[in-house]
């Protein structure tokens, strides 16, 4: 049996920070309203000289040494982004220039924050028909760009990042499963819209929040049944849950329906907000570098977002 096993993984946060003191000078807000709705006490912002695919490329050149690779041992790219460097050529092409990888296939999935489990998910595929040996599978965003800084419940969520991993051949056990869905109908609470700020029209993120939020708990509850039933699999197997980062609430959520205390879910949100498609790798990056996450570990990776799309994996580490 052909299983895609996680053989390095890497992330990159920008330098630039932006605290919750330092949206209180310029929006309608509180720390203490953002810290208690969200979790959140800090983002990092994209500098004005960087691109998405810089996201990617620090990211990426740490999972490929992590997995002691060489870019050229890379096979097939795959970046998750709703924040593409242009409309065309993908980051994964670009991606692949700036790492100097000589040819293989490169292409972008969109799938909003559950766009690095849709790239899990195709990765897995690849490798499973042997397809490829050795994944480059990223998630970057830079979130910042969408946002519209004049909105207080937008404004205080997003952060951008980038995470990765290397996904490798293996006889040894790895991504046990993925399961992917979308439900386009929910479009209007969700979105990206124009709308003018200072006379220029832009292109800016457009949230029903509080649906938003009442839609995810109840779907990533049906996610966490679906992926354990499929693997006849109990509450108790799981080591950790590595979420996508949108609310400290919704995390919460999802560890009071595995039973699972606090202490077994990766949080970075504090440090880091809703990163979208980089949350989840930026996620497993920490839990891994920090010790937590550690080889033979059961962890569940989850994610709602925008489309609406959703999804998980069920990964032995
Ligand atoms: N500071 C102070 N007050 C605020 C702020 C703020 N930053 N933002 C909103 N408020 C106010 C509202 O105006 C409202 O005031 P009102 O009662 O006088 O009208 C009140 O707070 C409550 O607003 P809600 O929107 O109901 O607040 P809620 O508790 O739902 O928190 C939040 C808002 C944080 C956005 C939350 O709904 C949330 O996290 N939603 C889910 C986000 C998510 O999961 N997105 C999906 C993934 S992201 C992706 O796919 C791209």
């Amino acid at each position: 049996m052909i299983y895609s096993k996680i053989k390095g993984c890497g992330s990159y946060l920008p330098e630039k920070i932006l605290t919750n003191s330092d949206l209180e000078l310029t929006l309608d807000t509180t720390d203490e309203w953002i810290t208690s709705r969200t979790g959140i006490k800090k983002r990092h912002i994209i500098a004005k000289d960087q691109l998405t695919s810089d996201l990617a490329f620090e990211a990426a050149k740490n999972a490929i040494k992590d997995a002691n690779l060489q870019p050229n041992d890379i096979d097939l790219i795959i970046v998750a982004t709703t924040t593409p460097d242009k409309v065309f050529p993908s980051t994964a092409c670009i991606l692949q220039k700036k790492l100097k990888i000589k040819e293989c296939p490169a292409f972008d999935i969109q799938a909003v924050c559950s766009g690095f489990i849709y790239a899990l998910s195709i990765a897995d595929k690849f490798i499973k028909t042997n397809s490829a040996k050795n994944v480059l599978v990223v998630g970057a965003d830079a979130m910042s760009r969408i946002t519209d800084y004049s909105d207080r419940s937008n404004a205080i969520l997003w952060g951008d990042g980038s995470g990765a991993v290397i996904l490798s051949s293996s006889n040894k056990e790895g991504i046990l499963s993925t399961h992917i869905h979308a439900q386009g109908e929910y479009e209007d609470l969700l979105h990206v819209t124009k709308k003018e700020q200072a006379g220029v029209f832009k292109e800016t993120i457009d949230m029903r929040g509080n649906q938003v939020f009442k839609m995810a708990v109840n779907t990533l509850d049906m996610i966490v049944d679906e992926t354990l039933s499929s693997n006849k699999l109990a509450k108790e197997d799981i080591d950790w849950v590595v979420p996508h980062q949108a609310n400290i609430r919704i995390l919460e959520a999802t560890a009071k329906k595995l039973n699972m205390s606090m202490d077994k879910v990766i949080v970075t949100i504090d440090e880091q907000g809703n990163t979208s498609a980089a949350s989840i790798p930026l996620a497993l990056d920490y839990g891994i570098k920090e010790k937590k996450i550690k080889s033979g570990h059961l962890i569940l990776m989850e994610a709602f977002g925008g489309g609406f799309t959703w999804g998980s994996a069920l990964i032995r580490i």
